[in-house]
């Protein structure tokens, strides 16, 4: 098995090499290279994040590895090629995309995603799970971020690769993108582990905001003592990428600092809707605020928070300690 999974890495290491001489030899760079252009990158950037780009054609990367042996069967493995069982026939799974390898903490090449040039569907196409690639656990952009910086005190986690690399590009050496699944428990547990500061940032429309609002229910159980969470929220329309290109990297760094506190994320979310000269609603209030604070680890913030409820609602401090704990008790 271990031995798989060096062939495996040494493999993708290949494919991810081959890409990038696609930008510097192939006769269709012109257009790759224009689309990198268009999007702002310098070839600094561009070699940092190891981009390259998938030729288009159904096997060029299956060619390009013709002359080892089994290498097509480990490609598929690997989830580099696809098998179509009906015609029996084997091609590449990333064709005529701008390609970003994922690595590990190590800078091992364990996966892709690939944008097309284009308006073509689907937008992005990333590696299937592998032995050695696990989507809730990987984040883009970690590798390079700690290797830009001696030593990273805070993480910005966003939504997507060309946020990553567009921020690079900026100025801005040290956010990470979920590879389009939801943040999860298991990448804020990683993440803590490396800086005690992390901030989402996520795209200003409709599934950003829902995604800050899952990001707040997973933040909570895994914030510390010591630990914080702070949310920006971008202008309608715009992603981490559009408005940094466009405003440039000081606005944004302003933009970092007035961040909003996870704590005051809550309390602005929570009382949306709630008349709180009602009883009803004080009461109602309260009992939305308790599965979510009983949730946190006990410690100063979560202490601050039911004061805060305490506050809001008429209930004193202690009544509220006694609901959370009652509740541990009667939920095993
Ligand atoms: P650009 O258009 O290149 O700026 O991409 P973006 O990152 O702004 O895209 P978007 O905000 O639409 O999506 C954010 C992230 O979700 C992307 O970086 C991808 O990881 C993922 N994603 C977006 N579209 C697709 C898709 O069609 N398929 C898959 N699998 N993932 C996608
Ligand atoms: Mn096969
Ligand atoms: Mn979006
Ligand atoms: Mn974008
Ligand atoms: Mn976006």
């Amino acid at each position: 098995r271990d031995h798989q999974v060096k062939q495996q890495i040494s493999l993708l290491d290949q494919a991810s090499q081959f890409y990038r001489e696609q930008l510097r030899s192939a006769n269709t760079r012109d257009k790759a290279i224009q689309y990198l252009q268009q999007r702002g990158l310098s070839g600094q950037i561009a070699s940092q994040f190891q981009i390259g780009y998938a030729p288009a054609g159904w096997d060029n990367l299956i060619q390009h590895f013709s002359d080892q042996k089994d290498a097509t069967s480990l490609l598929e493995k690997a989830g580099m090629v696809i098998h179509n069982e009906e015609k029996n026939r084997h091609y590449d799974r990333f064709r005529d995309r701008i390609m970003f390898p994922i690595r590990d903490m190590r800078g091992r090449v364990i996966a892709f995603g690939g944008r097309v040039l284009g308006d073509d569907k689907p937008k992005y196409l990333n590696s299937p799970e592998t032995d050695t690639f696990h989507k809730s656990r990987e984040l883009y952009g970690l590798y390079e971020a700690r290797q830009s910086n001696r030593q990273l005190n805070r993480l910005l986690i966003v939504e997507g690769y060309m946020d990553v690399v567009g921020l690079a590009q900026n100025g801005i050496t040290w956010a990470v993108a979920t590879l389009g699944t939801a943040t999860t428990e298991q990448h804020l547990i990683r993440l803590f582990k490396l800086v005690p500061e992390l901030i989402f940032c996520f795209d200003g429309d409709q599934a950003g905001r829902k995604a800050a609002l899952r990001a707040l229910d997973i933040a909570l159980p895994a914030l510390q003592d010591g630990k914080s969470v702070r949310f920006l929220f971008l202008p309608e329309g715009e992603d981490p990428d559009s408005l940094i290109r466009q405003e440039g990297q000081s606005a944004f760094e302003q933009r970092i600092l007035n961040a909003t506190p996870l704590s005051t994320f809550f309390f602005n979310n929570l009382s949306e809707g709630f008349n709180l000269d009602s009883m009803d609603d004080r009461a109602r209030l309260a009992s939305t605020a308790l599965p979510p604070i009983r949730s946190m680890q006990p410690g100063l913030l979560q202490q601050m928070m039911l004061d805060r409820v305490s506050e809001i609602t008429g209930l004193s401090a202690e009544q509220l300690a006694s609901l959370i704990n009652l509740h541990k008790i009667s939920q095993p």
